[in-house]
């Protein structure tokens, strides 16, 4: 039902300095797979066949990644080696992978936006490669498809989070209708504890309705001086036209240290008993 996958992954990973000064923060492996490859995985079990990638500067490798690198191949081919490019290879052979750069970094808002020739006007997976998520019984994406057939709005993922965190995040005010999925009446980005208006926290996983492109081209910076995704969807919002959905499963913030060592162990202990 939803074709298209948007990865924005333009921005600077500052927070993972000195390995992202020339590596895109995308490319950084948990255990042996880059984290842009569990996105993507993540889209294809969702149903989703093309990837829509919004790069930047210094981001080659990420093109390079989902293509085919024949001197490799052919010097592993015939070895022992070989099974472990199967997967890879499977991805490039069978789905669709396009791009465009953004080319000021202006905020999420305006990556989305810049994602607008890629998308054009149909419903959109949006995946921040970053928070790399672990469904229960399926994934994350594939559990919001499931809520945006019944509703047909946009949907964001949220989780619980720590009043001592929640101002990391973008926040709903939202009424439960229906157990773990809400109606969202406003939201705020990066509030303080006493500002946040519930512990619902936005991660980064989303499902779009097209129109969130005429409202983006309107949306003025925000928070920080950039262009807010959070800001589009709130337009929505106020036509209750956003749903958000209390995923089932687990989240790793691998954009800073800490959750990138948590996803690291977690992984190399699933990877381990597999
Ligand atoms: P973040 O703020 O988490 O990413 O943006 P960042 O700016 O790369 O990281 P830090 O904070 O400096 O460490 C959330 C997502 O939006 C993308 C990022 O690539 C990331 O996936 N993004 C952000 C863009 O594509 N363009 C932008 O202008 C900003």
């Amino acid at each position: 039902m939803i074709k298209k996958c948007l990865f924005p992954a333009a921005g600077y990973g500052t927070r993972f300095l000195p390995a992202t000064k020339a590596i895109p923060k995308e490319m950084l492996p948990v255990v042996n797979k880059p984290l842009i490859q569990y996105g993507v995985e993540e889209a294809i079990e969702a149903g989703m066949d093309t990837m829509a990638i919004i790069t930047g500067r210094g981001k080659r490798a990420i093109e390079d990644h989902f293509d085919i690198s024949y001197e490799l191949e052919h010097q592993i081919k015939g070895t022992s080696k070989e099974h472990l490019l199967k997967n890879i290879r499977s991805l490039v052979e069978n789905y669709t992978f396009t791009y465009t750069r953004q080319k000021q970094m202006l905020g999420l808002g305006h990556a989305v936006l810049t994602g607008e020739t890629l998308i054009g006007n149909e419903p959109f997976g949006v995946v921040l490669a970053d928070d790399l998520c672990e469904g229960e019984d399926k994934g994350v994406l594939a559990q919001m498809v499931e809520v945006f057939a019944k509703f047909r709005t946009s949907i964001v993922a949220v989780m619980e989070v720590d009043p001592k965190d929640i101002s990391k995040y973008g926040v709903v005010k939202a009424k439960e209708i229906e157990n773990g999925i809400y109606m969202v009446e406003d939201m705020v980005e990066k509030p303080s504890s006493e500002e946040a208006p519930s512990n619902l926290a936005i991660i980064g996983r989303y499902i779009l309705t097209p129109d969130i492109f005429s409202i983006l081209r309107t949306t003025k910076p925000g928070s920080g001086g950039e262009i807010q995704l959070t800001d589009a969807l709130k337009v929505q919002a106020q036509q209750n036209m956003v749903i958000a959905y209390k995923f089932k499963g687990r989240r790793f913030d691998c954009g800073s240290v800490a959750g990138f060592v948590e996803a690291t162990n977690y992984f190399f202990q699933k990877f381990a008993q597999e």
